[in-house]
Order: C-alpha cells, then sequence, then structure tokens
C-alpha cells in the first residue's frame, strides 16, 4: 500500500505551491528539496534576491536624483554593499523559512535531499524508498550557458553570481537584453557600474510589445546603459585588466572585442532533470529538454506529472504556482485548469514593465482586427507629483466586440497595475468595462482607465 498519495520532486513556487495545495484537498504529500532551503530558484537565487537589490539600488538612485528637487537635502548618500547583500540574505532566510513553517502548518512531509524516480510508486531519497500513488516533478530550470562561456560565478557569472559580487563592479557587460540581463543591469548601472548590454536581435526584451520594448531601451539608455544590438558575443576569456568579450557585428560580419571587469551572462535558462532517472523510467522528453506532458500535466505515465520551468510554457514562478494548484486539484479529483491566455509577466526595473496578452505584432501574425488605446504616464496627476511620468498604459482590445485582447504598461507600479486588466480578461470583459469602473484620484491606476476611455469617447487627460 503506497505510503503517500501524492511526493512532489522540487521544493520552488511550482512544487512547494502544488504540496500546500494537496494538502490542503486531503492529500497524504511530502516534498522533497535537495538544496537544503525551499522555495528553488526563486526564493533562493532569483526573483527575490534581486528585488531585495533593485529595491535598494532604486531608492539610492531615487536619493541621488531626485530628493534635491522634492526639497529633501541629505548628505552625499553612500552605498553600503556588504548592508545590501546581509539585507538581501535576510530576506532571503525569511522567505524560505517561511515555507517551512507553511509546511508543518500544513502537515506536508519535508524530505531533505535529491530526489530520484525508482518506478511510477516510488521515490528514492538518500537510498532510502518512499512509496506513492503519484509523483510530480518540479525541478525547475538552471541557466542556460553559451560554448565558449565559462561561468565561474566570480568575473563571469550567471545570475546566481551576478547577485554576490564582491564589490560593486566598474564595468560589467551584459550578454542578453531579456529580464535578467536589464534587471540585474540595472541594479549595477545605479549603483555606479558602467553596464553594456550586447544583444543578439535588434531590440531588448524579445516577445515583448516592440512599442515597448523600444520606449524601454529609450528610458534605460537614459538612465545610463549602454545597448549594442544586433551582435552576438562569441566567447569569453580572462585577461590581465578582466574579461575579453569577442561579438560579431550581425549586419557587418564585423569582428569586433569588449574587455570589462565582470560579465553576466544572461542568454537564458534550461529545464533541469538531471538526476531523476528519466531515461530509465522511459519517461519522454522534448528536444529543448522540457518534459513532455498532456493537458493535465501527465506525462506519458499516468501517474507522473511534471509542471513548472521544467515543461513547456514561460519560465515564470506565478506560472508554475498556478500549475501547482492547478495538478492538485486534478490529482484530488477537481478540475485544475490554467488560463494561459492570461498570464501577465513583469520585468521589475524602473520604471516596471508589465504585460498580459496578446501584442499587437502577434495579433498582426493572426490577422486579428485590433484597436489600440494609450494614455501616457505625463498625464496622470500621481505620476507628477512623484517625479514618475516615464511610460505609458497601451491597452487592445478586439475592433469590433471591444474585449481586451492584451495590455502593455510601461511605468511607476506596472507590474501592479496589470492585474485589474488580468482580471478584467478573465471575466471576458471590454475595454469600455474598463473605462465605466470608478477609480480613485489620484492613482497610477487612473492611467489604466485613462487608456480604456481612450478605446472609446477618448480619455479625459491627454
Ligand atoms: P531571455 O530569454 O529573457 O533573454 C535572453 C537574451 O539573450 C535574448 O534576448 C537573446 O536574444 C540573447 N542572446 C542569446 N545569445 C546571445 C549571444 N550570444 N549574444 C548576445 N545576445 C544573446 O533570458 P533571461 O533574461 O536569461 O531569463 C531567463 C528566464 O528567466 C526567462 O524565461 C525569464 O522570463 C525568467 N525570468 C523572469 C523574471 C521576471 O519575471 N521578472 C526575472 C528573471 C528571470
Amino acid at each position: 500500500m503506497p505510503g503517500y498519495d501524492v511526493i512532489i520532486i522540487g521544493g520552488g513556487p511550482g512544487g512547494y505551491v502544488c504540496a500546500i495545495r494537496c494538502s490542503q484537498l486531503g492529500l497524504k504529500v511530502a516534498c522533497v528539496e535537495g538544496r537544503g532551503k525551499l522555495g528553488g530558484t526563486c526564493l533562493n537565487v532569483g526573483c527575490i534576491p534581486s528585488k531585495a537589490l533593485l529595491h535598494a539600488s532604486e531608492l539610492y538612485h531615487e536619493s541621488v536624483t531626485n530628493f534635491k528637487k522634492l526639497g529633501i537635502k541629505i548628505n552625499k548618500p553612500q552605498v553600503d554593499w556588504n548592508q545590501m547583500q546581509s539585507h538581501k540574505n535576510d530576506v532571503i532566510t525569511q522567505n524560505t523559512q517561511g515555507i517551512e513553517f507553511l509546511f508543518k502548518k500544513n502537515k506536508v512531509d519535508y524530505i531533505k535531499g535529491w530526489g530520484k524516480i525508482k518506478n511510477s510508486n516510488e521515490v528514492i531519497v538518500n537510498e532510502k524508498s518512499y512509496s506513492t500513488k503519484n509523483i510530480i516533478i518540479a525541478t525547475g530550470s538552471e541557466p542556460a550557458s553559451l560554448p565558449n562561456m565559462n561561468i565561474d560565478e566570480k568575473q563571469i557569472v550567471s545570475s546566481t553570481g551576478a547577485l554576490e559580487l564582491k564589490k560593486i563592479p566598474k564595468s560589467l557587460l551584459v550578454i542578453g537584453a531579456g529580464v535578467i540581463g536589464l534587471e540585474m543591469g540595472s541594479v549595477y548601472s545605479r549603483l555606479g557600474s558602467e553596464v553594456t548590454v550586447i544583444e543578439y536581435l535588434d531590440e531588448v526584451t524579445p516577445g515583448l510589445d516592440k512599442e515597448t520594448a523600444k520606449t524601454f531601451r529609450k528610458i534605460l539608455t537614459k538612465q545610463g546603459i549602454k545597448f549594442l544590438l544586433g551582435a552576438a558575443v562569441t566567447s569569453l576569456e580572462k585577461v590581465s585588466n578582466g574579461i575579453k568579450a569577442s561579438y560579431t557585428d550581425n549586419k557587418t560580419s564585423e569582428k569586433k572585442e569588449f574587455i570589462t571587469d565582470i560579465v553576466l551572462v544572461a542568454t537564458g535558462r534550461k529545464p533541469f532533470s538531471q538526476g531523476l532517472d528519466l531515461e530509465e523510467n522511459g519517461i519522454k522528453v522534448t528536444d529543448k529538454g522540457q518534459i513532455s506532458i498532456n493537458k493535465k500535466w501527465q506525462t506519458n505515465i499516468a501517474n507522473i506529472y511534471a509542471l513548472g520551468d521544467v515543461v513547456e510554457g514561460p519560465m515564470l514562478a506565478h506560472k508554475a504556482e498556478d500549475e501547482g494548484m492547478a495538478v492538485a486539484e486534478i490529482i484530488a479529483g477537481q478540475a485544475g485548469h490554467v488560463n494561459f491566455e492570461v498570464i501577465p509577466g513583469v520585468i521589475y526595473t524602473t520604471p516596471e514593465v508589465a504585460s498580459v496578452g496578446k501584442t499587437e505584432e502577434e495579433l498582426k501574425v493572426l490577422g486579428k482586427k485590433y484597436k489600440v488605446g494609450k494614455f501616457s504616464f505625463i498625464g496622470n496627476g500621481r505620476a507628477k507629483a512623484n517625479l514618475v511620468t516615464d511610460g505609458f498604459v497601451k491597452i487592445i482590445s478586439d475592433y469590433k466586440s471591444d474585449r481586451i485582447l492584451g495590455a502593455h504598461i510601461i511605468g511607476p507600479a506596472a507590474g501592479d497595475l496589470i492585474h485589474e486588466i488580468c482580471v478584467a480578461m478573465e471575466f471576458g470583459a471590454s475595454a469600455e468595462d474598463l473605462a465605466r469602473t470608478c477609480h480613485a484620484h489620484p492613482t497610477f491606476s487612473e492611467a489604466v482607465r485613462e487608456a480604456a476611455l481612450a478605446l472609446g469617447g477618448g480619455a479625459i487627460h491627454s
């Protein structure tokens, strides 16, 4: 008789949320985690620590740039890097211990060690076998490096090493203008590093609405980050005065070199499933290394499920969490569903960038007729008072029905503002529904309403 209803391998946002939900639904559940701490990449070396550094560096930057204008006189602010690091580490500890507390509260067994699948009803951890009716693989992802780029996490770092550099570098080269590159690039740029980003494509943040991406790049350039677009870094080499990056201009094929103190390789992440014995168990994997699943997150073995970064879809903590809840519900005999059309994405720079649903470019490919309502934060009273007028809200709705198809925000609190649009989209709302909803004054959220108004009778303050 199996000991557990469910054993989850991986204690990141997908795995730990799934474990808690399983328990809430009356299932006997264990979560296996080998890192020594719960919370996965997100809490230990990803979302949460980077936000601690983004917040601290943003406040420092604001004290240097805006305090005088706001009428605040202070002595020249200074960066205490060690203290910033210890703040970040405290936040990690508080969050990871918080998950341990939640496990105890919800009677989730926490098995410490690396899990291996023996067969569809047995998981081995530290040579001990645990029996179960169902197995869920939630083992996440790891940085994807490139050939000729040996990450040592000291001079050539991934996002993990970038969170704990010994000192603020004089110069930082970021390879890849994706989310990680621009968030970590922003941190060090604000703290005084000369930051250069080399990006293979002709624009930053692939997949983002083009107009938003262009505005984003212009704002970051104004903040001091340099961009070399349409260029591929081909190799990195340690030299006496730092690291030499060789890159090729895509248009001219000209080969160039760049010397820098530190290189951040931010060229994407890949699924992590090492040591699980997938092959030995006949569990199918795609050519991208993702575990193959059906619409109910089942692998080709019906009682082995997989979710989060290790399967297809955006590598986002909240996508994994939603999948975790859905899989728990499916195993408990409920419906379990994730609406992949409404998964927001946020870049936590200043200003923040947030998007949900379709971009104009995607709609053009689909041949769908749409209309666009846009409102700039320059017309928002609260943004003016706070000196944060860069950016806009852009809502895209169906040309005929006015149903909201997507939204792209660059500006203050964009990462929070996006959610009223997510709720509206979940309810199949039209832009007019948003426009007719009373929004408190003075708030940034009025910019969302104004963008919705722009799709109808017209925005008031533009
Ligand atoms: P990414 O896939 O977002 O961006 C990587 C960039 O590197 C691409 O623009 C690509 O064109 C470029 N690139 C690749 N090879 C190159 C080369 N040789 N030379 C120059 N450019 C090159 O990957 P990133 O930023 O590493 O993020 C990984 C994952 O983590 C993403 O799925 C992201 O969504 C997730 N993430 C999400 C966060 C958030 O939601 N705030 C924060 C951090 C990560």
